[in-house]
């Protein structure tokens, strides 16, 4: 494939400043010179433009709504653009607010091509909240829902078609933290969730056979990796960090065996915070799963 890089420089649906810097300390830290010596084709297409974040409190549930919309709206152009020049874009967060775009240009992308979507959602969080149910109104708390028809009209709308995905195309690894009303709508909703629990009970190999179960050569697979997925004792770089993640190891082996499906079509590392992180280390661990992701393993492996 070959990769286009581009950068969300925004914390808009956050609530913690920071994040905005993640595109940067990604490209600090190698990203693509890194890729590049796995003979992998990289192009940084630079970062977006959108508003400044005004720092506002919540309206209506919602924090920075038409701030959010705008980046998201920009966002979802970009990661447009690049799958129908035929890259593969991978979208550098920025908030995670921002995978409305992306993911809503990536079903768009894949409605065209008569393409069936999967989505791994790689994060501590569902972030399957609505107005009603958000204890903070940060939007980066909301993004599935959004993408699955609930929520406001401005970021319900992007990319034309609402809902962009059915809850059955989803399936989220690593949650550790879900708000009370959020958890009954999870439920509610029919996502399929691997917690924590579930990867403690059954280990990170099933678990991902599991996720990747049904995946064929006409599926377009997306992963929407939340830095936050890491357990915080090696990746403190992040804005809303929960303890109880994946070890690296584990990680390791979750991005291992996507990358042996060989499906991977696009691609958000978001709520990377450079403000919070300890000499750009949580860039650099997020850099090493990354390579994975392309397939970087130890020894030439027998399919
Ligand atoms: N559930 C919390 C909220 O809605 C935290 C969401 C964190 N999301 C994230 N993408 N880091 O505010
Ligand atoms: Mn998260
Ligand atoms: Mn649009
Ligand atoms: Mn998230």
């Amino acid at each position: 494939p070959h990769i286009r890089l581009i950068g969300a420089p925004t914390d808009v649906g956050a609530g913690t400043r920071g994040a905005s810097m993640g595109p940067e300390a990604f490209r600090v830290a190698g990203l693509q010179p890194t890729l590049e010596g796995h003979g992998l084709r990289v192009t940084d297409w630079g970062n977006i433009n959108g508003p400044a974040n005004p720092w506002q409190a919540p309206v209506g549930g919602y924090r920075h709504l038409a701030e959010v919309a705008a980046w998201n709206h920009a966002v979802h152009q970009e990661v447009h653009a690049a799958l129908s020049e035929g890259e593969m874009p991978m979208l550098l967060g920025g908030d995670h607010c921002l995978a409305i775009g992306s993911i809503s240009a990536v079903a768009r992308h894949c409605r065209r091509l008569g393409k069936t979507l999967r989505v791994l959602w790689l994060d501590a969080h569902t972030d399957f909240n609505t107005d009603a149910l958000t204890p903070t109104g940060n939007t980066h708390g909301m993004p599935v829902a959004v993408l699955c028809g609930h929520g406001p009209a401005e970021l319900t709308g992007i990319g034309g078609v609402s809902p962009a995905l059915q809850p059955s195309a989803i399936r989220q690894i690593g949650i550790r933290s879900v708000d009370a009303g959020e958890k009954r709508f999870v439920r509610e909703s029919g996502l399929e969730v691997f917690d924590m629990r579930y990867i403690d009970e059954m280990g990170m190999r099933h678990t991902m056979q599991a996720a990747l179960a049904g995946i064929d050569d006409s599926t377009h697979l997306h992963v929407s990796f939340d830095v936050d997925f890491l357990d915080a004792s090696f990746a403190p770089g992040v804005g809303t960090a929960v303890k109880g993640g994946p070890t690296y190891r584990e990680a390791q082996l979750c991005m291992e065996m996507i990358a042996d499906t060989g499906r991977m079509a696009s691609l958000d590392v978001m709520e990377l915070n450079p403000a919070l992180d300890v000499r750009n280390a949580t860039a650099e661990v997020a850099l090493e799963l990354i390579e994975s992701l392309f397939g970087k393993s130890t020894l030439m492996r027998r399919s």
